[in-house]
């Protein structure tokens, strides 16, 4: 019960119609209820040195006493959900996967939407352990990493696992070796250059094909193919025909060439389009089909599933079968 909550903060400024019995202004309202239930009445008479003020009821004091507890339980909610996301690790200030906003409500909208990507990256981790009869992970590469925004789950969810985190944002290595304890690896645009040492169980790689043209798929497929252990796992995510309708709505001054984007992307299954000012790096159509045509060139990574719009994105998992 609030302490600074009392009887006449429940004042009806109403003089009694009966001779209610009294309770003191300054009661609590605990010691209101208990003594209307005592009493048998719904109202009682508040007396401040012996004037009456007015008369209380049952009902704003019952209705108080719920609403408060309400409120208790949702904050001692609400704080078990703030302890458990800051054993996830901090968010960076630069992580641009966090936006920011000075609204309270919108803030913790975004941060439940970043949230939701670690914990929908870690459903489907699960999914895949369990399609491939795994149980356990050893090591895990995430690439890329960013600033840790799937990497924070996977410490959470495979505690023993020795996690690599990799991405050519070094500030986001860094980062995820300092906050999280992975392995650095600073990437390189030509993924022929990147070097990272041993065999993968997993290989989480968000959002990475869905900014890159297709050379760069190619080299980041063998990459992957190279790196994963036997039996091991691969997750990649990609962009299609839910981000091609949006394409519409969003502002249309981000990518090069951007009108005929969609329509290619229609025809081919694949469309490409740097960000304006990149090169190498933008933004990536890629349906289903083209996707799973493209894949048919490492006959060893076999498609276990497609989930479309499995996160906000298309979520492919793969397992590398001996060929
Ligand atoms: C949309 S962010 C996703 C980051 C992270 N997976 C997440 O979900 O928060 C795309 C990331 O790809 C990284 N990236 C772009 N080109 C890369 C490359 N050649 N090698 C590794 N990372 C790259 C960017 O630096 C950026 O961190």
């Amino acid at each position: 019960m609030h302490a600074v909550m009392r009887v006449r903060d429940f004042l009806i400024t109403e003089q009694p119609s009966k001779p209610f019995p009294p309770i003191d202004a300054d009661a609590s309202i605990e010691e209101a209820l208990a003594k209307m239930r005592d009493e048998g009445v719904a109202r009682l008479r508040v007396m401040d040195n012996g004037t009456c003020l007015g008369i209380t009821h049952r009902i704003d004091l019952a209705v108080h006493v719920a609403v408060h507890r309400e409120r208790e339980r949702l904050e001692a909610a609400q704080k078990k959900i703030d302890e458990d996301l800051r054993k996830l690790g901090a968010i960076a200030e630069r992580d641009d996967m966090h936006k920011r906003s000075d609204d309270a409500e919108i803030q913790r909208q975004n941060d439940i939407s970043y949230h939701r990507i670690g914990l929908r990256a870690i459903d489907h981790i699960k999914a895949a352990m369990r399609a491939v009869g795994k149980t356990e992970l050893q090591r895990i590469l995430d690439l890329p990493c960013g600033h840790g925004r799937v990497l924070r789950y996977l410490k959470a969810a495979f505690p023993d696992a020795h996690l690599t985190a990799c991405d050519i944002d070094r500030g986001g290595v860094d980062f995820c070796a300092s906050e999280f304890g992975a392995t650095p690896v600073y990437s390189a645009e030509d993924p022929d250059q990147i070097e990272i040492e041993g065999e993968f169980d997993l290989i989480y790689s968000g959002s990475l094909l869905t900014h890159l043209d297709r050379e760069q798929w190619t080299g980041f497929l063998d990459l992957f193919e190279r790196l994963l252990a036997p039996e091991g796992i691969l997750i990649f995510t990609t962009e299609a025909s839910f981000h091609a309708s949006r394409d519409k709505t969003e502002p249309p001054n981000d990518l090069e060439d951007r009108e005929t984007r969609v329509k290619e992307f229609q025809e081919t299954g694949f469309a490409y389009r740097n960000y304006l000012g990149h090169e190498d790096y933008g933004r990536t159509l890629s349906s289903p089909a083209w996707v799973c045509s493209f894949l048919e060139r490492w006959p060893a990574l076999e498609l276990v599933s497609l989930q479309v719009k499995g996160l906000h994105q298309d979520v492919y998992t793969c397992v590398k079968r001996s060929t």
